[in-house]
């Protein structure tokens, strides 16, 4: 199904504004511990609000903007681009298939037209159109993967299956939650999680893997993960937690009627895709953040946040940065979010 998107429009004229409507509230049940939590891509999930999960890609009333941002960390930092040299197939499998997804989702904005090697991207939202030839690099200004990346909200990770196992070998990734592609590129997906309390014992990463070596060609699943977040920071990668490290000790000092509007539940949607011409798994990761106040507009949402924020093991906080921020936030939820029970 494809939607008609109106950038202008999308954003705060409806009466429950569309970043509410849309958001990808991440927790069925009242508590919350790691799994192999994927399910088929493509159909919508339903909230008491709205629903969410349309599109792998999705273009929201925010796009201009994160792309703006996207552009500015990428000219401060051009390392949150990483590509191995026997990943350039991938890269342009990859943008090929993105682009598609996009026109898929808005063909009144994005198109592709053109068949064979030669191309014609057009991006009416931004006023891009670029001609290119599949494969040849000298047809694009930059690596294909930092070409697409400027036009998708998501960031892109592409994982090389061989020996038995997948590696984290190309990304653009300017909006990670506490890690670094510069860090993780060219490991293994079992080094790149090997921060993670508990999935280990657990299983839950050689289970995945197993589960992302047998995807089939075209096939797309997807899974959410969440943490908090101060403030409306999209880039809270390893890289600069300098910037943003001390807001959760500040926020958790100052005033609490400041942490409604202050933290925000930082969701991550993600996209699991096995890309046809290069066989690599293209890992999206699609970040959204909502203020607790807008938690707050949704009383079925603040009390199982609540409830899950109490409940979180002391390891898993930990390790999810958010062992300042989440009793703030309960507290908030409890004096000022509508939360009683
Ligand atoms: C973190 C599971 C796919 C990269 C995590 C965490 C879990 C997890 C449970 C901890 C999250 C948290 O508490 O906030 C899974 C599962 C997957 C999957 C079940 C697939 C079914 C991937 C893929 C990549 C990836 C394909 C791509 C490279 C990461 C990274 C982290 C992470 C970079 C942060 C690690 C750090 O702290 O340095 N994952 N993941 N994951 N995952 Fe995955």
């Amino acid at each position: 199904m494809s939607t008609t998107i109106d950038l202008e429009a999308l954003g705060d004229s409806a009466a429950i504004p569309d970043r509410i409507a849309r958001f990808p509230f991440p927790f069925p049940r009242d508590t919350y511990r790691y799994s192999t939590n994927v399910e088929p891509a493509g159909s919508v999930v339903e909230t008491p609000v709205g629903g969410w999960g349309t599109h792998p890609v999705d273009v929201d009333g925010r796009y201009r903007e994160d792309l703006a941002e996207r552009t500015r960390i990428l000219a401060e930092d051009p390392t949150r681009f990483q590509a191995l040299p026997h990943m350039e197939i991938a890269q342009w499998d990859a943008m090929l298939t993105l682009m598609r997804m996009l026109t898929d989702a808005h063909p009144e904005t994005f198109s592709l037209d053109g068949d064979g090697a030669a191309r014609r991207f057009t991006n009416r939202a931004l006023g891009v159109e670029q001609s290119f030839v599949f494969g040849d690099p000298s047809t694009l200004p930059e690596p294909p993967l930092l070409f697409v990346g400027r036009h998708l909200q998501e960031d892109v990770v592409l994982l090389d299956q061989r020996e038995g196992a997948l590696w984290g070998d190309a990304g653009l990734v300017t909006f990670a939650a506490d890690w670094s592609l510069r860090f993780d590129v060219g490991m293994s997906f079992l080094q790149i999680h090997g921060p993670v309390p508990r999935v280990h014992t657990e299983g839950v990463i050689p289970r995945a893997q197993q589960f992302l070596m047998g995807l089939q060609p075209g096939r797309q699943y997807r899974r959410t993960n969440w943490s908090l977040s101060v403030d409306r920071r999209l880039d809270q990668s390893t890289e600069t937690y300098p910037v943003w490290g001390r807001d959760r000790r500040l926020l958790a000092e100052g005033p609490l009627e400041d942490v409604g509007r202050r933290l925000n539940l930082r969701v991550e949607v993600q996209h699991l895709v096995r890309l046809g011409v290069s066989g690599a798994i293209m890992f999206l990761i699609r970040t959204y953040l909502l203020p607790f106040e807008d938690i707050a507009r949704v009383p079925e949402w603040a009390e199982r946040l609540c409830r899950v924020l109490e409940e979180l093991p002391e390891d898993m906080a930990d390790y999810k940065g958010i062992t300042r921020t989440r009793e703030p936030g309960v507290r908030w939820l409890r004096t000022y979010g509508g939360v009683r029970s």
